[in-house]
């Protein structure tokens, strides 16, 4: 009887299973994958990082320095200093001469009083158990001192001595003089102190101190980050970083090359531009300049992509018609020739004037640069105008090189048409596009390509995020990003490039949000755009493959947003799949061409629409790796569970 029982139970469940199935295939959304018919190359280049110094994304961020305001150059020249007791400032026989203050010390005069500097870092410094810290100073002895001694404390947030050390300065003529310490505290809020130990004055500049992981003069934990994401091509110097407060300011990499003591201190352009998130002591060291950018391509594998000013202020702080705060056209010269130079410094043989420069920094071989993007974020006549000269200049000197142009602010509307437009009478290569949208626009978008234009210039979406209101960061603006991508990658002929922006954010320095990483002055974080941004970078495969239902391409329909690649190298089929809708659904994808394929690899994101992650805590979204179901008969049975974004991949 028992026996009965069970064979029936089990007859029941194959058979329930069994109309499951059949039920499950008949209500499936049949997909077709033309898996035999490779389409489109997919750019190298596809997925990338936009750079910029916003948000503390370079001085207090990425470039690991970790003394504020080290050479005295800030134009409050104490600013992130305080000084006690006998401290001036001076300039007269500087160690630097485009940054020549420096300051001088002097005996306090009684034993109970003191001379002394202390630097708050950049929002403290981060001070990790077992770590070694490497500092450095450039000194001289004061006037006809004959001996003196310095004396320098690493503090905790406490007010307590982590380490303390002493130099002996000799002689009246400029050295670096360098100590290492290790700390035994986890603390966020380090500082530094330098005293006036004993005897005479001291003289002193370029007051520096890395944590000795630092790759390059980056920080470890950021440089590893980027690394992850494989990114196809890196964008520097920002954004409107490039075009800056006014033309002085704008970014000058001839300024951000040759020893770092030496690069002239410039403002940064996100230093007061919103009051509500006010950074006066925001500048750029140019520590990280362009030699740095340069590696740090090489290093993580990217496609070098720098942006130059076009002879542009920023357009949104300036009035187009303003006089003299743009370069005139005739007054284009000298930004053309730093262009040409760049070129020259990038890949030019060490027997040039800038390759020399390249070789003597430490990298004679080429970095091979291929892509110059000329102005950030320009619009109206005033740009094409003035774009023209330079890509004369560039084709006659650099026939293969690619240039990026502007097509302004916006994802549409008159400023966009008629960008588009004058890059297509120029003929640019790539044409720049920034959307910083909400979750509905990148959802509406998701075919914004499928009809573009394919004989013009190409697309590089060099600036978007979905911004999702009140949650930055959220799951929810990485879903419906992760859906917008299924149509950058169903265009890969006409998109070659889309970097995600800003990259960078610290949590106590940041101007603008969302971004792709936060970090504070000890850890950072991935966030759930990043996760995305990984996905695509990391799968990106090599041919677009046509992926359909009753003939048209997955753009939304029941909140469904599909792509499909071959990975010709790998011998992978990818499929990725974004159901945004609030249930989960079946998809039967008809593989033509191809039989069978043994169970792949699946990875999803998936979370409360409102879920973040945050420095500090454990990250709530993060990729889950599980298994593809085999493909039989042609077909693989998916069930894409809501609110979920889905990467299949099968082995061939
Ligand atoms: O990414 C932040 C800013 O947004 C960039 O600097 C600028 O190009 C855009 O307006």
């Amino acid at each position: 009887m028992k026996n009965k029982n069970t064979l029936a139970t089990i007859a029941l469940a194959f058979f329930s299973a069994t109309a499951c199935l059949a039920q499950s295939e008949a209500e499936s959304r049949q997909l077709t994958l033309l898996a035999n018919k490779p389409g489109a190359d997919i750019a190298s280049t596809m997925y990338g990082i936009f750079f910029e110094d916003i948000n503390y994304g370079a001085d207090g961020g990425l470039y690991a320095e970790m003394v504020k305001n080290r050479s005295f150059e800030f134009p409050q020249p104490f600013m992130g200093w305080k000084a006690i007791g006998k401290v001036s400032l001076a300039t007269e026989n500087p160690a630097f001469e485009r940054n020549p203050h420096y300051v001088t010390l002097l005996d306090p005069g009684h034993r109970e009083k003191r001379t002394c500097l202390e630097n708050e870092g950049f929002f403290g410094m981060g001070l990790k158990n077992g770590m070694g810290y490497n500092f450095s100073v450039y000194a001289r002895l004061h006037g006809n001192g004959s001996k003196a001694s310095l004396r320098i404390d690493v503090i905790n947030s406490k007010n307590g001595i982590v380490e303390t050390k002493n130099i002996d300065i000799t002689g009246s003529e400029w050295k670096k003089y360098t100590l290492n310490f290790t700390s035994n505290v986890t603390d966020a809020h380090g500082k530094l102190r330098l005293f006036h130990n004993s005897g005479d004055g001291i003289d002193l500049d370029h007051v520096s101190m890395f944590p000795a992981d630092s790759w390059n003069g980056l920080r470890a934990d950021l440089v590893k980050a980027l690394e992850d994401l494989r990114p196809g091509v890196f964008r520097f110097p920002g954004g409107c970083i490039v075009e800056g407060t006014d033309l002085a300011t704008r970014y000058q990499w001839k300024n951000s090359v040759g020893d770092v003591e030496n690069r002239p201190l410039n403002e940064n352009r996100w230093n007061c531009t919103f009051p509500h998130r006010l950074s006066p002591d925001y500048y750029q060291s140019y520590g990280l300049g362009f030699y740095e950018f340069f590696l740090l391509s090489e290093k993580i594998g990217s496609e070098p992509l720098p942006i130059l000013s076009v002879g542009l202020a920023c357009q949104f702080q300036n009035d187009d018609n303003a006089k003299g705060v743009h370069a005139a056209v005739d007054e284009l010269q000298p930004f053309i020739q730093d262009a040409l130079d760049l070129i020259e410094f990038a890949n030019g043989g060490t027997d040039t004037k800038w390759g020399a420069l390249r070789a003597k920094m430490g990298h004679p071989a080429s970095f091979n640069l291929k892509y110059i993007g000329i102005g950030n974020e320009q619009w109206g006549p005033l740009y094409p105008e003035r774009l023209e000269p330079f890509l004369k200049a560039i084709r006659k000197a650099y026939p293969d090189m690619k240039v990026v142009g502007s097509a302004g602010p916006s994802a549409s509307g008159d400023k966009f048409d008629y960008g588009w437009k004058e890059m297509r009478r120029l003929k640019a290569d790539l044409v720049d596009e920034h959307y910083y949208m909400n979750p509905k626009w990148f959802l509406d978008n998701a075919a914004r390509y499928d009809n573009y234009d394919r004989k013009g210039p190409k697309v590089f979406a060099g600036e978007y995020a979905c911004h999702a209101e009140h949650q930055p960061n959220s799951f929810e603006a990485a879903l419906c990003e992760a859906a917008f991508m299924t149509g950058l990658e169903r265009n890969a002929d006409v998109v070659r490039m889309a970097t995600y922006a800003p990259l960078f954010a610290h949590v106590d320095g940041w101007q603008w949000r969302p971004d792709l990483i936060w970090f504070d002055n000890l850890q950072s974080v991935r966030t759930p755009s990043y996760y995305v941004q990984q996905l695509y970078g990391t799968k990106r495969g090599t041919n677009v493959l046509r992926l359909t239902e009753n003939g048209k391409a997955l753009t939304g329909q029941d909140g469904l947003y599909a792509s499909a690649v071959l990975d010709k190298t790998a011998g992978k089929y990818i499929v990725k799949i974004a159901n945004t809708a609030d249930k989960a659904q079946s998809v039967t994808i008809n593989f033509k061409g191809v039989k069978s394929l043994a169970a792949g690899k699946l990875t999803t994101l998936h979370a409360d629409l409102k879920a973040e992650n945050k420095v500090g805590e454990e990250p709530v979204v993060t990729p889950v790796e599980g298994v593809a179901p085999a493909v039989e008969a042609s077909k693989a049975v998916l069930t894409v569970p809501s609110s979920t974004f889905a990467v299949y991949e099968w082995s061939k």
